[in-house]
């Protein structure tokens, strides 16, 4: 892509928090190439904001990795990558089909990991970038219901940190971030089939908000970015917590709301 503004990569930019941080980064003199399985949402986004580029493909087929994975190689100027297209399912590991289960993975893991490393190939030499990868409050814990989504995103926080530490270690001014939000609205819930009815009013935040956490936080070469004051404390109390009664809390509460499961 030729041009003169700083360039970015969004993926899962036709709805939600990816779509935000296409808004906000547009709006901050940023040209941006957008991913997602949606062509038309992606054009209709690209419009929107006076012109993108657009890159149809699905990130957990080995054909939508290695699309993306060209085009960030072959644009050696990339200052923003921003890891972000991911989904959630319920219900037990053992009886849910592993179909989804494996999508998860490729799409959370592998396609981080192969993007992630496309872009650091030129960012590390230059010395300016950033890889932002979406995480969530759900990689600090686990959850049954959701085994796949809390050790994929888990993942996806250890990675970042060893990434921060060798970046550091090797004296290189690249950043990177593992963002991780709680509830947000977007399209998240009706792909994973949850009933935000049951989720309080005050959990819920706008994805222009998280974005605009996740930025800041990039600003001053902030690792981990938890939006939102009760997300904070909410991560602090269980990170500080024994994982034993971690553990038995998380039982006790899911056995006596077996129907959520
Ligand atoms: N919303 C929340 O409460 C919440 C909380 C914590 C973390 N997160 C994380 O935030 C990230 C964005 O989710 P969101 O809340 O914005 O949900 P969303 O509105 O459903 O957006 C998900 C995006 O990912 C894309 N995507 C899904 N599967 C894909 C695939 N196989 N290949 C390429 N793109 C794919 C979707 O685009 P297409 O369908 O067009 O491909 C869509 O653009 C996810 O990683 C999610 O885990 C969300």
């Amino acid at each position: 892509m030729s041009t003169s503004k700083p360039l970015a990569l969004v993926t899962g930019a036709s709805s939600g928090i990816g779509a935000a941080f296409a808004r906000r980064l547009a709006a901050d003199g940023y040209g941006l190439i957008l991913v997602a399985r949606r062509r038309g949402r992606l054009e209709a986004l690209a419009a929107e904001l006076g012109g993108a580029d657009i890159l149809e493909a699905d990130l957990s087929q080995d054909s939508g990795l290695q699309l993306v994975e060209q085009r960030v190689l072959q644009e050696p100027d990339l200052e923003l990558l921003v890891n972000n297209a991911g989904f959630g399912t319920m219900g037990r590991f053992f009886e849910i089909p592993l179909d989804g289960q494996d999508a998860m993975h490729r799409l959370h893991v592998l396609a981080t990991m192969r993007l992630t490393h496309a872009a650091l190939r030129a960012m590390v030499p230059r010395g300016t970038g950033a890889v932002i990868n979406v995480s969530s409050v759900a990689a600090f814990g686990q959850n049954p219901g959701a085994v796949s989504y809390c050790a994929t995103k888990a993942w996806m926080n250890s990675f970042t940190e060893g990434l921060d530490m060798e970046l550091k270690t090797a004296g290189s001014r690249v950043k990177v971030q593992a963002l991780c939000p709680g509830f947000t609205t977007t399209e998240f819930q009706d792909v994973a089939g949850v009933d935000r009815t049951r989720i309080p009013k005050r959990l819920w935040m706008p994805a222009e908000f998280v974005v605009d956490a996740s930025l800041k936080g990039l600003a001053r070469g902030q690792i981990f970015v938890v939006p939102g004051a009760i997300y904070k404390l909410l991560t602090v109390l269980q990170l500080w917590t024994p994982r034993s009664l971690r553990i038995a809390a998380t039982l006790h509460f899911w056995r006596s709301n077996k129907e959520k499961v």
